[in-house]
């Protein structure tokens, strides 16, 4: 039997409690979470994989799930509101998030299909204005979705975005570094469209951007490059923790057309030559074909690519070690211990991965502050935990 609602401890360190205001589903919301797991069990499409995501948003001030920011605005709402309290200790802090959807005035009689209202959003403290990348790293996280389960196979851009997440909580120089470069190569883009739209070729106006473009560029590879060398070491261990077999995971950071550098000089000067080698094409393409937005993340299985000849079960293990190695990583770096957001993984995993996982997360003060989504009770075994029922953008614990 679980306790009732009062009974609930609140944790030493993370999320005490949460409200939503018009975000997706959820009209209105107010939640306490407790130490530990905190169970979300509910059926599809009622409001689990929003929970996460409202946590998500709030805390690196951007959704992970997508890039337009209204589509977090509940149906027919003007404006929404995440908040949350953190505890740390006798110390705690509340955290505020707004989305309000602004029309454009002058646009005439509103035809929301031409002119789509902006988001404005702003973060605060304590009911103080703060900057969000003031507010990114200060209570770090850790996202699994089922879609990580692909990271080794899928795309490179699935295994950039786990670098950048981490990145933007954990090095305020490289969080710049990235803002300041998908800026210019924004910009650097949409001369080179026109330019390949309108024909003509105008090295001069394009060269204003390159400098910023190699600068930026070449902090952010380093950036990655370094995260890499610390991240791998941590990732083989936890893989030899939890797989059976004694596989030697490496994790290499692979900057296209270039080799990795720890050194911004020689990434400069790198990514200075293969720009200039890529005029052409870059003119005859219309974007800019070299750079960090280009790079991968190669996983290497006992000195093979992981994503051409490992086992589908090699390469979810390997998965599984990045996401301990992450959560060390951020404890290690941070000095605290990341909320752990898993949405919908467990069930995918076998009892045995699923054993090793928690098992491997779990520290000597328990398991890391976690909320995990999944369709079925019974997935946890003996571990003490939270349950809650999601049901129609509502939760009851239980
Ligand atoms: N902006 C929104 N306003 C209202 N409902 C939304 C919004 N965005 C998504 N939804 C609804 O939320 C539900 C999906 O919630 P989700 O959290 O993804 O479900 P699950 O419990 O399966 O993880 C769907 O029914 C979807 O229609
Ligand atoms: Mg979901």
């Amino acid at each position: 039997m679980s306790p009732p609602e009062e009974a609930l401890p609140s944790p030493e360190e993370g999320l005490a409690s949460l409200r939503l205001f018009n975000f997706r589903n959820y009209a209105e919301l107010s939640l306490r979470l407790g130490p530990g797991l905190n169970v979300f069990v509910g059926e599809n499409a009622q409001g689990k994989t929003n929970l996460l995501e409202a946590v998500a948003t709030l805390l690196l001030t951007r959704s992970p799930r997508t890039t337009t920011a209204g589509e977090l605005l509940r149906w027919g709402a003007d404006e929404a509101a995440v908040d949350a309290v953190l505890v740390r200790g006798t110390l705690s802090e509340s955290l505020a998030l707004r989305l309000r959807r602004v029309r454009e005035p002058g646009a005439g009689p509103a035809d929301p299909a031409e002119s789509p209202p902006r988001i404005a959003r702003t973060t605060s403290s304590d009911g103080h204005p703060i900057a969000p990348r003031d507010l990114l790293g200060r209570w770090p996280v850790v996202l699994f979705w089922p879609d990580d389960l692909q990271l080794v196979k899928a795309g490179p851009e699935a295994r950039r975005r786990l670098l950048d997440v981490l990145l933007a909580q954990l090095d305020r120089g490289a969080a710049d570094e990235l803002v300041r470069y998908r800026r210019v190569l924004e910009q650097r883009n949409s001369l080179l469209r026109r330019l390949h739209l309108e024909g003509g070729d105008a090295p001069d106006h394009l060269r204003t951007f390159d400098d910023a473009l190699v600068l930026h560029g070449a902090g952010v590879r380093v950036a990655r490059t370094g995260l890499v060398r610390t991240l791998g070491p941590l990732a083989a261990a936890a893989m030899a923790e939890i797989s059976d077999a004694t596989d030697a995971l490496e994790m290499r950071y692979v900057p296209h057309g270039a080799t990795a550098t720890d050194n911004r000089e020689e990434a400069m000067a790198a990514l200075r030559r293969t720009l200039a080698r890529a005029h052409a094409e870059e003119l005859a393409r219309g974007t800019t074909v070299v750079g960090p937005h280009r790079d991968d993340m190669e996983y290497v299985l006992n000195d093979r690519a992981a994503r051409s000849t490992g086992s589908q079960g090699q390469q979810r293990t390997a998965v599984l070690a990045t996401k301990i190695a992450e959560v060390r990583l951020v404890g290690r770096v941070s000095g605290r211990m990341p909320l752990l957001l898993l949405d919908d993984v467990l069930s995918e995993l076998d009892p045995a991965r699923r054993e090793r996982l928690l098992g491997a997360l779990a520290t000597g003060a328990g398991a890391p502050q976690t909320m995990v989504t999944c369709s079925e009770e019974g997935l946890f075994g003996e571990r003490r935990s939270q349950h809650f029922v999601v049901r129609q953008g509502t939760v009851l614990a239980r």
